[in-house]
């Protein structure tokens, strides 16, 4: 018996397989990378939702986090005073931009009674004339607890549920504060700070700098807000009964007419933090009243025009560019998870009414 022939394989053939090959072992170094399989310790979008859904519980079909909400809709009258330091068309005087928005609470619960946070928060989606889009969101507090997204995560961790009480650890919570330094701002404020008794009389604060770009390519580090028409002052709810009188509150205010902020944009000064949302900047900052936000109608928010976006805060029109801070990108991660999540299960959910037709991701 003679050996068999050794098999030639021409040299062109050799270099086209190991570049089929190295290929191949990119894409699975890149799958491996983005995974997270490659390491382990590293900080995804999906433990961040993980994380929010083992503290909270699991709610098919529902944000994972500021779960409980109500869709908001009307639309936004430019002032024309933010248009010299930006050209996206929402700020251009007199023009007026379709909103649909969402008030909501932070948790993944959508049960929680309304009096369980002293925070409320404000979604909107910005449908600009030349078909971008502005989609922020905005919370009911001056500054956030933590500058990090790994800060966040082991925020969440130290305020999991004890498998013994079912409830938080609160030596867990104290040895996560003493670790984290950075809260101090934050907790000054939760001190004082109570579960108002409706949304329209909140100020929203965007919390995360961005940058305005102008007519000339200039750019402007800005923070946002809206500040609210109405006050507490002769609200239907001042002291607020039941579990869900947010919603309540402000079916009954819009029943009597639309309800206003005033969308304030303050300019940073250089050297004033861009990429650290747990510190304020010095209060003579330069703040521009760039418009008016007009809210004229509510929706449940299992039917309603909100239910299908992701308010996610990158999604921003030419002239608003993200900052350097890093809670950005990992918000926009974790906000496209936790989407794929919800909406994946609103399709097996009984019952569940479409959505209006002006709805879009
Ligand atoms: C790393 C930090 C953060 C993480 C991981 C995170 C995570 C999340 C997630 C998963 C959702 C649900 C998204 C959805 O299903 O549509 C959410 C909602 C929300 N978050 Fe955050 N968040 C972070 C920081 C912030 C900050 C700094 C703010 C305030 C400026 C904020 C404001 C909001 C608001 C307003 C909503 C509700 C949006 C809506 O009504 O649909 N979050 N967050």
């Amino acid at each position: 018996m003679h050996d068999p022939a050794p098999l030639h394989v021409p040299p062109r053939r050799i270099g086209a397989w190991s570049l089929i090959i190295g290929a191949v072992a990119i894409v699975a170094v890149a799958f491996g990378y983005v995974g997270g399989w490659l390491a382990p310790h590293r900080l995804t979008p999906k433990k961040l939702v993980n994380q929010l859904q083992h503290d909270a519980g699991t709610f098919a079909g529902y944000r994972r986090n500021h779960a409980k909400g109500v869709c908001v809709v009307g639309h936004f009258d430019s002032s024309g005073q933010a248009q010299a330091y930006s050209v996206a068309e929402v700020f251009a005087p007199g023009q007026r931009t379709p909103v649909v928005g969402r008030f909501a609470i932070p948790g993944g619960n959508p049960y929680a009674p309304d009096s369980s946070v002293p925070i409320r928060s404000m979604a909107l989606r910005f449908t600009l004339a030349n078909g971008q889009q502005w989609r922020t969101g905005m919370n009911s507090m001056p500054v956030f607890p933590v500058a990090t997204p790994q800060a966040f995560y082991a925020q969440l961790q130290a305020k999991q549920p004890d498998p013994v009480t079912g409830k938080p650890d609160p030596a867990k919570i104290a040895a996560f504060f003493a670790a984290h330094p950075e809260t101090a701002a934050f907790r000054a404020w939760a001190k004082t700070a109570k579960p108002s008794a409706s949304f329209a009389t909140e100020s929203y604060w965007g919390l995360n700098a961005f940058v305005f770009v102008d007519a000339a390519g200039q750019h402007h580090p800005v923070r946002w807000r809206m500040v609210p028409e109405a006050s507490d002052v002769g609200s239907v709810a001042n002291t607020p009964g039941g579990a869900n009188y947010l919603a309540a509150d402000l079916t009954e205010r819009l029943a009597h007419g639309p309800q206003r902020w005033q969308l304030q944009v303050t300019l940073a000064k250089p050297g004033d933090p861009t990429n650290d949302a747990t510190k304020t900047w010095p209060d003579d900052r330069r703040t521009i009243d760039a418009g008016t936000l007009v809210l004229e109608r509510s929706a449940p928010q299992a039917s309603g025009p909100c239910r299908d976006i992701n308010y996610d805060p990158l999604v921003l029109p030419a002239g608003i560019e993200a900052s350097d801070d890093p809670l950005l990108p990992a918000r926009s991660a974790a906000y496209a998870d936790s989407y794929l999540r919800r909406t994946s299960e609103e399709a097996h959910l009984p019952g569940t009414a479409a959505p209006k037709p002006e709805t879009s991701r």
